[in-house]
């Protein structure tokens, strides 16, 4: 039987919150819905042909290897706070909600507009109106999306808060190093976000799993700009600004994790693979979905699939799925989601959803 995570029930502990009163006065189950959803991609296409001119590679070599076809490169005057606020626009706009009513921004990403601070979800907070609700970014690189939705439900069914704005944004053009053909043809920039809303109705957030292993945290990392390696003109000659990543182990690792923390988000909800209607996993590159594919045991139908038109957009690439997938009717009224995210840290992070929608 598909257990939920709510407060006084057991199963899935979650710390105690302060429940609704319902219309007969009795503490009222809370759950957390996804009330709105949207996203914005960059308009400036970059092709692999346009890449082919720029450094030494093919539209062969990219799509045997990525699946990527084309991703999105903002506008100069764009940056992570503007798509990030488009997105979440869009978000407000489809929940009906006014930015006034949120509680909370948390805002996911790799790419910050400042390096440290001050974080990018109080700009985005500014550029939405949204008054002085709370507002923080979450830093799990590819894995911050799903980090953030858990963290924002815990929120809501502890009773802390009841509306809720949850997005990933990158502008990774920004840290590319567009003389490295290894790196460069893989990213792309774009911003998806969600509306978290306080419910009674049965559902939303079923189980999740998070996890890290800091051993593999040279695997794929920005050296410089930090506390570790501070700006420098040495820094700046030896391209330190820009995301270096070792492939081999990467895609190693992410085609490892991504079956086995699905799995493992299964098991914790009691939900079997065929129950799933729709995974979405990070969109990294379709080899990796194609190597855990046997693993999932889920319907081929059921695996959502744009890294061809996006490439990794990291924090970005889930909540970007996600609103696609809703706005192509991918997702029905009662329907069970799978959202499963890796990257640097290395971390991981997945969720498993019941669609009250
Ligand atoms: C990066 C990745 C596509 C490389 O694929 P691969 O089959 O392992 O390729 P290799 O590393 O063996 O490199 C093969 C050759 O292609 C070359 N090459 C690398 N990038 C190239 C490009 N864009 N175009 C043409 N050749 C390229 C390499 O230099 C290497 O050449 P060499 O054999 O002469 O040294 C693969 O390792 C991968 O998908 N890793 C995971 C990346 C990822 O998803 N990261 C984010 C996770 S959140």
């Amino acid at each position: 039987m598909t257990k939920f995570l709510e407060i006084g029930r057991g199963g899935i502990t979650i710390p105690t919150g302060k429940p609704a009163e319902s219309s007969r006065g009795e503490p009222a189950r809370r759950f957390v819905e996804i009330a709105g959803w949207g996203h914005y991609l960059p308009l400036h296409v970059l092709s692999n042909q346009a890449l082919e001119k720029m450094v030494d590679t093919t539209d062969e070599w990219i799509l045997t290897r990525s699946g990527i076809s084309e991703r999105r490169i903002a506008a100069q005057e764009e940056s992570t706070s503007t798509m990030a606020a488009n997105a979440g626009q869009a978000a407000l706009d489809r929940a009906g909600m006014d930015a006034r009513d949120l509680d909370l921004i948390i805002l996911a990403t790799a790419t910050p507009d400042h390096p440290g601070l001050p974080a990018t979800a109080p700009l985005v907070q500014q550029a939405l109106g949204a008054g002085n609700c709370a507002a923080f970014d979450i830093t799990a690189a590819c894995s911050g999306f799903v980090s953030a939705l858990i963290t924002a439900s815990q929120f809501i069914i502890s009773g802390a808060y009841r509306n809720i704005l949850v997005i990933g944004a990158e502008t990774l053009s920004r840290v590319m190093d567009w003389t490295d053909r290894a790196t460069c043809v893989l990213f792309g920039d774009g911003a998806g976000a969600v509306v978290l809303r306080a419910t009674e109705r049965e559902g939303g957030l079923l189980a999740f799993d998070m996890g890290a292993d800091g051993r593999g945290a040279d695997h794929l990392v920005i050296p410089a700009g930090g506390a570790r390696m501070p700006a420098s003109h040495i820094t700046v000659e030896q391209r330190l600004h820009y995301l270096k990543m070792n492939g081999r182990e990467v895609y190693k690792f992410a085609s490892r994790i991504l079956p086995q923390s699905f799995n493992r988000t299964l098991d914790k909800a009691g939900v079997s693979p065929e129950e799933v209607e729709l995974l979405i996993p990070h969109q990294a590159n379709m080899r990796i979905i194609d190597a855990a594919r046997p693993s999932l045991r889920v319907k081929k139908e059921a695996v959502y699939v744009n890294v061809d038109r996006y490439a990794n957009t990291s924090a970005a690439s889930i909540p970007v799925a996600l609103s696609e997938a809703i706005d192509e009717g991918r997702v029905r009224h009662g329907a069970i989601v799978a959202m499963v995210a890796f990257g640097a840290g290395l971390t991981w992070a997945s969720v498993l959803w019941r669609w009250q929608g």
